[in-house]
């Protein structure tokens, strides 16, 4: 069984495990199947109040967090055992099923949690420090982001779903949006009395029909919600 690693440099370490200690992840924490420690980067702070940011040069609101401070911190742990070091952040490449599958298959991770307007850009290159987004937004610091990365890893990784291994048709795996889903009663009355029943092709019993079926409704979902996502299919139709 794996045990897959992730090193947090991060101001707030009581956020870990936060969500990630509850549930599906929760329970692969206790069995050994993933593992955190944090580095409080508070600790490489300088001075009498441990100050880890400085005003940006060229002016400008907020404050920036300093590059040997978080040279500091991350050197704090063995080369060695860094692995991959990533940088949550909204410039970083998109975070997709395909990188979390990569960044599941690697032993360990490195992810840097930065607060305030950003990171001193000579820590990151002085480090070759990967920016990665969980999407066009921006949050108020890494922290829940590391946690999104974490979460989306740690269901891929082995022991983690048992026999519910990843369904090769859920959302993204080929590509496309997941088919709508359906469970009893078959025949269900909401609380404005509005009658809804199932698609009768899921009771048939024709197995190559349900999974066509499925098939189209990923297909138009995809188009209708996602078109870059439904132009992507296409081309790799093709
Ligand atoms: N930190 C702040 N916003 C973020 C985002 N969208 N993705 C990753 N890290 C972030």
């Amino acid at each position: 069984m794996s045990n897959w690693h992730v090193n947090l440099l991060t101001l707030f370490p009581d956020m870990f495990p936060g969500s990630l200690g509850q549930s599906l992840s929760g329970r692969a924490l206790e069995k050994d199947l993933w593992s955190y420690s944090c580095v409080d980067i508070r600790d490489f702070g300088t001075g009498t109040h441990k100050n880890v940011d400085d005003t940006p040069f060229g002016g400008g609101a907020g404050m920036v967090m300093r590059a040997d401070i978080i040279e500091a911190a991350l050197l704090s742990i063995p080369k060695p055992q860094q692995g991959r070091i990533i940088y949550m952040s909204p410039r970083g490449k998109p975070l997709t099923q395909d990188l979390v599958q990569e960044l599941s298959t690697q032993q360990t991770l490195t992810i840097l949690c930065g607060r305030y307007e950003g990171v001193d850009q000579r820590g990151l290159d002085a480090h070759e420090i990967e920016e990665i987004s969980i999407g066009d937004y921006v949050l108020s610091g890494g922290e829940p982001a590391a946690m999104i990365l974490m979460d989306a890893c740690i269901r891929l990784l082995d022991g983690v779903m048992g026999n519910n291994a990843t369904p090769d048709d859920e959302s993204f795996s080929n590509g496309l949006l997941e088919y709508p889903h359906y469970t009893r009663p078959a025949d269900w009355t909401d609380n404005a009395g509005t009658r809804h029943t199932i698609p009768d092709i899921l009771t048939s019993g024709h197995h190559k029909n349900i999974k066509e079926w499925r098939l189209k409704q990923s297909e138009s979902l995809t188009q209708q919600r996602r078109p870059d996502l439904w132009e992507c299919y296409q081309k790799s139709k093709k």
